[in-house]
């Protein structure tokens, strides 16, 4: 009986594939409700006398199937552990992955150098809504309804009153009726036009500085814009201004600079002036520091305001400002570090 059951479980245990099909066997022969657990469970129905030597017997059986198992089951999972890793085995020749770095669009670029330039000079950043009322965008920018100045910008109009903003100066207004002089802001942001050729999208990105104090004149306007030409172009570059209009500055400049490409001798670039214009600006109108309550006897300020992508074209010599909002990463590619 005893022999019969010593061979069975050990063909069992032997055809056993792995460490789990082996519990299972041992199981099935030595877990409680196993084979040889009933057998010893049976004693109390065998003659007391025929018991130690039922008992001995029975014993031996449960020792040796034990020894038996432990020995398969060594040798199982030292099989098994073999087996993983042989599979985890790392090929050190094979080719690494590689990890594509991206790259920050050439507007952030020159955004993010604008506003350090700035920053070092003591510009704060502000950055309002690009919906604005009417009245933000031109109203309080000494540009009422009737005034032909309107038509210098293509407007996108929401509904009556709302609008895309045109320019980033409707922030001009914004700071001053929160924050009393000194003023010194930088307010990067998008705008809006209708208005599509090779210089020109319908939307586009503005720089816009603001700066309003006791006693600020043109001066320390030209003065802070060669450091910003020299710092963003060349260190060679200077200014010029040029008179212009804009309702919201008096007087109001075109801001040109030396042409970097050919130091101001005249190229196909700068069209053989010698100067590129970068910007407008001015002295901020009398009208708009009392828009906004700020008195104008007292204080004085100038404005600038600077597309950025007409920046990042000059200084990275582009043709065309589609590049810009195309995408191509055979373009943008080219503006890694
Ligand atoms: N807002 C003007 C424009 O969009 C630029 C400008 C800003 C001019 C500030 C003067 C002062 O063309």
């Amino acid at each position: 009986m005893e022999q019969d059951l010593l061979r069975e479980a050990t063909e069992e245990a032997e055809a056993a594939e792995d460490s789990r099909a082996l519990y299972e066997v041992k199981m099935k022969f030595l877990g409680r409700a196993g084979k040889v657990t009933a057998l010893l469970k049976s004693m109390k129905e065998i003659a007391a006398e025929a018991r130690p030597a039922f008992g001995k017997k029975v014993n031996a059986l449960r020792e040796a199937l034990e020894e038996k198992f432990a020995a398969l089951e060594e040798k199982l999972k030292k099989k098994e552990l073999e087996k993983k890793l042989a599979g985890e085995e790392v090929d050190v020749t094979m080719p690494g992955r590689r990890h594509v770095a991206g790259a920050l669009h050439p507007v952030t670029r020159v955004k993010d150098q604008l506003i350090d330039l700035f920053a070092g000079m003591g510009f704060e950043v502000f950055e309002g809504p690009e919906i604005e009322s009417e009245y933000y965008n031109f109203t309080a920018l000494n540009t009422p309804a009737d005034h032909p100045a309107r038509d210098m910008q293509d407007t996108f109009y929401l509904t009556g009153e709302f609008l895309l903003r045109t320019q980033t100066s409707a922030g001009q207004i914004r700071v001053m009726e929160q924050k009393k002089p000194p003023i010194k802001i930088l307010s990067p942001g998008r705008v809006f036009r209708s208005d599509d050729d090779a210089t020109h999208s319908p939307m586009f990105h503005q720089m816009e500085g603001l700066v309003v104090d006791k006693g600020i004149t043109l001066c320390d306007l030209q003065g802070m814009l060669d450091e910003f030409a020299k710092k963003m172009f060349s260190e060679t570059s200077k200014t010029r201004l040029r008179p212009s209009y804009f309702p919201f500055t008096e007087p109001s400049v075109e801001v040109d600079v030396s042409c970097a490409a050919c130091g101001g001798k005249g190229c196909s670039l700068c069209k053989g002036t010698g100067w590129i214009e970068v910007l407008g600006a001015g002295m901020v109108n009398r009208r708009v520091l009392e828009n906004c309550g700020v008195d104008p006897d007292v204080y004085s300020g100038f404005a600038f305001g600077m597309g950025i992508e007409r920046i990042a074209m000059l200084k990275y010599g582009l043709g065309n400002i589609k590049l810009l909002t195309e995408n191509d990463t055979r373009f943008l590619e080219q503006f890694k570090d």
